[in-house]
């Protein structure tokens, strides 16, 4: 099997306005420059994952934007809703595509994609519903024998990463998510954004891992909100046979 290759873009924050922006972003431009920069750097894209705040202002036309530019890419897409979002527009505006598909089965993993998104809420949560699909799903995927490694996808940090501002705005119920996860270890990996800033690290022997946005980013560890100078960009997955992941940020020479 050949390793597979993903790519994360998140909090892409578009509005119904082209010239919309967020602090002193253009978001729509940034995000054709990041998918620019996809199409002449990733080869053989299997699947390209957006995982939430898709759009700033929940608007149609934001959504519509966001499908004019991701069309240009021609792999497989997926996405999710973030705070910002409003998942039942996304549905709508996608029928006819398999953009809100849940899963996504490719050599020997199997991603699955998840909506913590609470309405009117920035902090996220995982529905009885959510949880239940997951621990069902991941029971499926232990009988299949051509399965071995899962990756989720969720817009919400699933831990507290850090102190300050941020650390209430996560996803709220991540016990219950570890109580199901944990039962499997085929779970190798669950990537996120919605903190707008580059992390990489393991909890309960999963891979954890946060892109930055396709717009603007936030300081780390900041007591206070604080946005930080650096580039957009988006963060390239290799999935292995093995289970193993290999990942790297690439962010945007200039904006
Ligand atoms: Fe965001």
């Amino acid at each position: 099997m050949n390793p597979i290759n993903l790519v994360q873009v998140t909090d892409t924050h578009l509005f119904g306005q082209t010239s919309g922006k967020l602090g002193k972003i253009n978001t729509l431009d940034t995000l054709n420059k990041i998918l620019e920069s996809i199409q002449c750097n990733e080869d053989q894209l299997d699947c390209l994952i957006a995982t939430g705040d898709i759009a700033q202002d929940a608007s149609s036309k934001a959504y519509e934007h966001f499908m004019l530019s991701v069309e240009k890419i021609t792999a497989p897409f997926r996405w999710i809703p973030g705070n910002h979002d409003n998942v039942s527009l996304m549905q709508r505006i996608s029928h006819g595509t398999n953009y809100c598909d849940k899963t996504f089965k490719i050599g020997n993993w199997m991603i699955i994609l998840l909506d913590t998104s609470v309405k009117h809420e920035v902090f996220g949560s995982l529905s009885e519903m959510e949880l239940e699909f997951l621990e069902t799903t991941l029971d499926l995927i232990k009988q299949d024998v051509d399965i071995s490694n899962v990756l989720i996808c969720l817009h919400h940090n699933p831990v507290k990463v850090q102190h300050g501002w941020s650390e209430e705005i996560g996803l709220r119920n991540r016990s219950d998510f570890f109580d199901v996860v944990e039962k499997f270890p085929e779970v190798r990996c669950a990537i996120f954004g919605h903190l707008h800033q580059e992390i990489d690290i393991e909890y309960k022997g999963i891979r954890l891992l946060c892109s930055p946005s396709t717009c603007t980013q936030f300081v780390p560890n900041a007591q206070n909100f604080e946005l930080e100078s650096s580039n957009p960009g988006y963060r390239r997955l290799v999935l292995q046979k093995d289970g193993g992941i290999d990942t790297e940020i690439i962010r945007l020479k200039e904006i």
